[in-house]
Order: C-alpha cells, then sequence, then structure tokens
C-alpha cells in the first residue's frame, strides 16, 4: 500500500528511484513522484505509473545524489497530479513520502488552516508536511526535532522519508505500522517499503520498529525514538536475490508465480520433512510445542486469501489434531471484545507479514497470555517479529497482486502444522501420519501434471471471458478453495464471481442460475462426491454452464457437466493444493483475454498496511 523509496550517497539518485520504484509498483501503482534533494530540489509528480513519471522527467535536470521517490495507493484524495507523493509543505522546507494514513489528519489541518496554512493537495501526508514545517518554523528547533514532534502529535499510521531543505544531505526516516526498510552500503543508504529495491546494492538491512526514527546522511546513521533515546541497529542480512524479482520469461509475474507451485511448494516443506519421510520438523514452533499440544482452541485471523487458506487450515486441524478452530477476518476481529484464554494458540497468516488488520489483531492477543503463531512469507516483516513464534513460507518474493503461490505455501504450512500437533497429541493414527506426509511430498509433482492442462484450460477461458457473473461451488476442504477461485476471478477480471459451499446454493444462490451462469464444480473423491453429482444436477436442470473440476479417471461428473478439467488423484487432505491451480490458471487466462492489467489490478495494492 503505497511504496516509499530513497536514496542518499555517492551515486546519482534518479535511476535508483525509478527502479525501486518500479520494483514497488504492485503495492500501488495510481501516481508516482520524485525528489532530487541537491542544493536547489526539484520534484517531478504525475498521476499514472512509474512509466508516465519517466516520460515526465524526460529532459529535465535529474541530477542529485540525494533523493526520495513514491508510488501511490490512493486512501486521501483522488488519484491526481496534486495529490501525488512527494509533498512539499507551504513555505517550501519539507517535502515528505508517506505510506499509511494520518487518522487525526482533519483536525490538524484546521489547526494549521487557522494559523494561516493553505493546502495544494487533499491528502493527509501534506497535512503532516505542513504541521512539521509549522513547528520547525515557530519553535525554531532542528528539523529532525520537528519530526519527532509533530509525529508525536500524530494518530495512524506512516512509513516517511522527510527531507528539510536547510539540510540538503540529510534525510529522515519514521515508522509506526508501516514497514521502512534500510539498506546500509559504504558511504551510502537506500530506503525502502521492502527490501526489492535495495537487494542489488546491499545484503545489509536494518527494519525500522514502530516510533522510530532515523536521520541519514552519506555517512551516518542515527537512531531513535520519538522520545529522543538512542537505539541500536540491529543490522540484518538478506537473503533475497535479483533473480526473485524479474519475470522469467513469463508474460505476467502472476503466471509465473502460478508456475512457480511445484518449487515453492517444494520450498516450503524442504529441510521440514525428514528424508525417509517418517517425520515433520518445524524449527520455528519448537519452543513453544508444549503450548501447542495442549492448547485448548486455536483462532487464525488473517484477510483475504490468507484467510481462506485459514480456513482450510480449520479443516486440517480439527480433523487430525481435534483442536477446535475458529477462523477470524482480523479486521472484525481487531474491533471486537473477543474472549481469547491463555491456553488459546492465535495464528496470524499473512503473506506480507504487513497487513495492517492483521497485525492489529495480533497486538490485541499481546494484551493476554495467549500464545500467538505467524505464517509468514516476508522474512523480517512486523508480523513475524511480533508474534512469539511462527513458520516462514519460503515461497519467495511474490509480486503479482492476486496472491496464487503464497497461498499454496500457506496451505502446505498449516497441512505440516496439523500433521505434527495430530501425530504430537496422538488424535492422528501413525500410519495416516507417514501416508499424509508422503501425499503431502507427491503434491509439486502432480501440479506438473496440472500445468501442463494449461491450453485446455485456456480454451474454457476463451469460453466465458465475457460473462458477468460466475459461481463457485465446493464442500469441505474444497469450500475454501472455491472461495479463493471466485476471488482470484473477480479480482483480476472484474468478473462478479461468488463461493459457497455446495449445499447452500439451494438456500439462495441457485436464483441466480440461467442458461449465461457458469458455475465451477470442485468435486473432490470422498464421502462428499455424491453430493456434489447431485449439485450439479441441481445447476443443470436450471441449464446452468457446469465446469467441473474432477479427479483423474471420472466417468460420471463427465457426463454431466460442460467442461472438465481433472486434476491427479489425491488424498483429500491435499486436495485444496490441486484444485486451486486450475482455478488459478483460468482467471489469469480470463483477464488476459479481457485486456486487464493481470499484474495490477484496478484499485488493489498488494500489501494493504492501512485498514
Ligand atoms: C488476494 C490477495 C489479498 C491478500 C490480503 C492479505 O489475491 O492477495 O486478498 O491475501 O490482502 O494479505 P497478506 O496475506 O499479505 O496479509
Amino acid at each position: 500500500m503505497c511504496g516509499i523509496v530513497a536514496y542518499v550517497g555517492d551515486r546519482t539518485a534518479y535511476p535508483i528511484l525509478i527502479k525501486g520504484l518500479q520494483r514497488l509498483e504492485y503495492r500501488g501503482y495510481d501516481s508516482a513522484g520524485i525528489a532530487l534533494l541537491n542544493g536547489e530540489t526539484h520534484v517531478y509528480k504525475c498521476k499514472g505509473k512509474v512509466k508516465d513519471l519517466q516520460a515526465l522527467a524526460k529532459d529535465k535536470d535529474i541530477s542529485g545524489t540525494v533523493g526520495m521517490g513514491h508510488t501511490r495507493w490512493a486512501t486521501h484524495g483522488e488519484p491526481s497530479d496534486r495529490n501525488a507523493h512527494p509533498h512539499q509543505s507551504m513555505n517550501g522546507k519539507f517535502f515528505v513520502v508517506h505510506n499509511g494514513i494520518i487518522e487525526n489528519y482533519s483536525h490538524l489541518k484546521k489547526e494549521l488552516q487557522n494559523r494561516g496554512y493553505k493546502f495544494a493537495s487533499d491528502t493527509d501526508t501534506e497535512v503532516l508536511a505542513n504541521l512539521i514545517e509549522n513547528i520547525y518554523l515557530e519553535q525554531k528547533v532542528s528539523a529532525e526535532l520537528a519530526v519527532r514532534l509533530a509525529l508525536t502529535r500524530v494518530v495512524g499510521a506512516y512509513g516517511l522519508v522527510i527531507s528539510c531543505e536547510d539540510e540538503p544531505g540529510t534525510l529522515i526516516a519514521a515508522r509506526k505500522g508501516s514497514p521502512l526498510v534500510i539498506g546500509i552500503g559504504e558511504h551510502e543508504y537506500f530506503l525502502a517499503s521492502d527490501a526489492t529495491p535495495i537487494v542489488e546494492y546491499t545484503d545489509k538491512v536494518l527494519y525500522l520498529n514502530d516510533e522510530e526514527v532515523a536521520v541519514i546522511t552519506r555517512d551516518s546513521l542515527d537512531l531513535k525514538n520519538l522520545l529522543n533515546d538512542s537505539k541500536t541497529p540491529e543490522i540484518q542480512k538478506i537473503t533475497l536475490s535479483i533473480d526473485h524479482i524479474d519475470k522469467g520469461g513469463y508474460e505476467h509475474f502472476m503466471l509465473k508465480e502460478i508456475h512457480e507451485q511445484p518449487l515453492t511448494i517444494q520450498d516450503t516443506f524442504r529441510g521440514r520433512i525428514a528424508m525417509d519421510e517418517s517425520k515433520i520438523f518445524l524449527g520455528g514452533i519448537l519452543d513453544v510445542m508444549p503450548k501447542l499440544i495442549n492448547a485448548k482452541r486455536i483462532i487464525i485471523v488473517a484477510c483475504g486469501t490468507s484467510w481462506h487458506a485459514g480456513l482450510v487450515g480449520e479443516y486440517l486441524f480439527e480433523q487430525y489434531a481435534r483442536i477446535p478452530v475458529e477462523v477470524e477476518y482480523a479486521s472484525e476481529f481487531r474491533y471486537r471484545d473477543p474472549i481469547i484464554y491463555p491456553d488459546d494458540l492465535v495464528i496470524a497468516i499473512s503473506q506480507s507479514g504487513e497487513t495492517a488488520d492483521t497485525l492489529a489483531a495480533i497486538r490485541k492477543v499481546k494484551e493476554t497470555q495467549a500464545t500467538i503463531l505467524g505464517i509468514c512469507n516476508v522474512a523480517g516483516s512486523s508480523i513475524s517479529r511480533e508474534t512469539d513464534a511462527g513458520v516462514y513460507t519460503h515461497a519467495g518474493i511474490e509480486i503479482g497482486v492476486a496472491s496464487t503461490k503464497a497461498f499454496t505455501s500457506q496451505i502446505t504450512v498449516l497441512t505440516m502444522m496439523a500433521l505434527v500437533l495430530g501425530s504430537k497429541r496422538q488424535t492422528l493414527a501413525p500410519e495416516l501420519y507417514h501416508h499424509l506426509i508422503h501425499e503431502l511430498i507427491q503434491v509439486p509433482k502432480k501440479i506438473e501434471e496440472i500445468l501442463k492442462e494449461e491450453e485446455k484450460i485456456k480454451a474454457i477461458a476463451a469460453v466465458y471471458k465475457d460473462v458477468s457473473n460466475a459461481l463457485y461451488m465446493g464442500r469441505g476442504l474444497l469450500f475454501p478453495v472455491a472461495l479463493e477461485g471466485a476471488l482470484k476471478l473477480k479480482e483480476i477480471s472484474y468478473i462478479h464471481a461468488e463461493g459457497y459451499p455446495a449445499a447452500e446454493m439451494k438456500h439462495g444462490p441457485i436464483a441466480l442460475i440461467d442458461e449465461n451462469m457458469p458455475v465451477l464444480a470442485l468435486a473432490g473423491n470422498d464421502t462428499s462426491y455424491e453430493k456434489m453429482i447431485s449439485n450439479i444436477q441441481e445447476v443443470k436442470a436450471r441449464k446452468g454452464k457446469v465446469i467441473a473440476i474432477v479427479s483423474r479417471g471420472d466417468k460420471t461428473i463427465r457426463k454431466m457437466a460442460d467442461h472438465v478439467i481433472e486434476i491427479p488423484e489425491c488424498h483429500e487432505a491435499v486436495s485444496p493444493l490441486l484444485a486451486v491451480i486450475p482455478l488459478q490458471i483460468l482467471s489469469y487466462h480470463i483477464a488476459v483475454m479481457r485486456e486487464c492489467n493481470v499484474d495490477q489490478p484496478r484499485n488493489l495494492a498488494k500489501s494493504v498496511t492501512v485498514e
């Protein structure tokens, strides 16, 4: 949700900022801007993408070795040139790029207006720029103190880079709620919302913590909190490599990420399953294992696709570990007054590890004695740092805004956790434990087989690319997959789609079915199979079009459905990992055929750091 990049050092800042913004464009892409800060400051900003910014800056003065850039996902004020960042304070003293939301901005704005401040944009960020400037000019303090004083008045979330015209070689960075990483080079520093703009220059990074402020020049980094207490920077090494952030010959990141899944799932269980398949070892949760084994209840908090993974987890934990599970939207949970017991286990699932609602939910749980685990993809992210323990998904950086490989990796982790707990709690027979480990190991090979069906799935996409609505139905473990399939379709192709438990269809949604309605039917090969046949018949009786996902060799549904997509036979426990693949491919091709921007769907952003 908005991307920030900044540089101070000896190199020309412009190419570093532009490349960084391109890497961060997945976080927001409705406008972009840069400020080049040496001596005279040049600001270029516009509505549109980074390429529009490049066109704007062409033939302009782009010199300078200090600068900041921003790619925006609009919160306050529509996408427009004047609302694009960086924002400048009224008297031109301060330049600010901001990721987050200043919740009390209207109160602060009125106060500043009463003091004669005029505003050139509709943003909350400009309010902050003017607040800092007002303190700086009236109280005659240093730029850094003005920033800290202003931030003590701010309610909300921020990742910020600020510069003051009077101190041209200095950048001030601050964070609360929205991520900020500082890359440390030789006489140079790189700042960004995540590590992707930094990796090619240095592998030494510092993640800012909430309410920390860093004052950075070419030769120094001074870290403190808002109250001016010095903090010792905890420098970490990042393992992200540059190869992970290009398209690798695919037309879109989403397609690349769909095809990566046989590998990413292997990366998720690599080193965690014994070579002889005898056991699963999850080092990240070892220290809290006694608490997990004795947990009376699991509460899963997450948003979006990660919430769907959580629903799969619910089925797995209840079935194999016999622990009751509640799956909560983090955004609702954080504002309820939930009853949390000391022996509850709370699991936060988040690809980015930065989702504001999920982070707020675990902060609420931190006030209790419950144990909190994280399942995150981004190492060093806020959620991974704020949980008691956790398991990384190791899916590699996910750039397509629509989550694909992160989802299957989350499910892989949840499956391993459920099996470990089932085994330790002796609710899962040893034979079944070993059989399910074997089934999980077979998943990557089976996904490769499904990926070979892409042309066939593309042909089905061509038939349905112009529909306005679609329904997805599944039962048991495939119900969350139906939700996920519908989400994938709506978010990248803008077709209205809903997922339902198949048996719920007759309680309302079946009224929508006519000859124009495609229904994706996810048929498992378990006890629900016969019931799904009845649900498909109900759809066909109303002339709906059925696209069925079935186990290889299925004969019955083939005769009833308009199209079938086969997936290799598997145990139902791992069926979500296979059944979701054709749905991802179908959504992808429909979106491409509708000429939608697959990697950057409208109105969305990859990392939702505002609530
Ligand atoms: C959909 C999608 C979103 C995210 C949601 C949570 O494809 O990606 O629904 O799943 O915004 O994000 P994380 O997992 O980063 O907390």
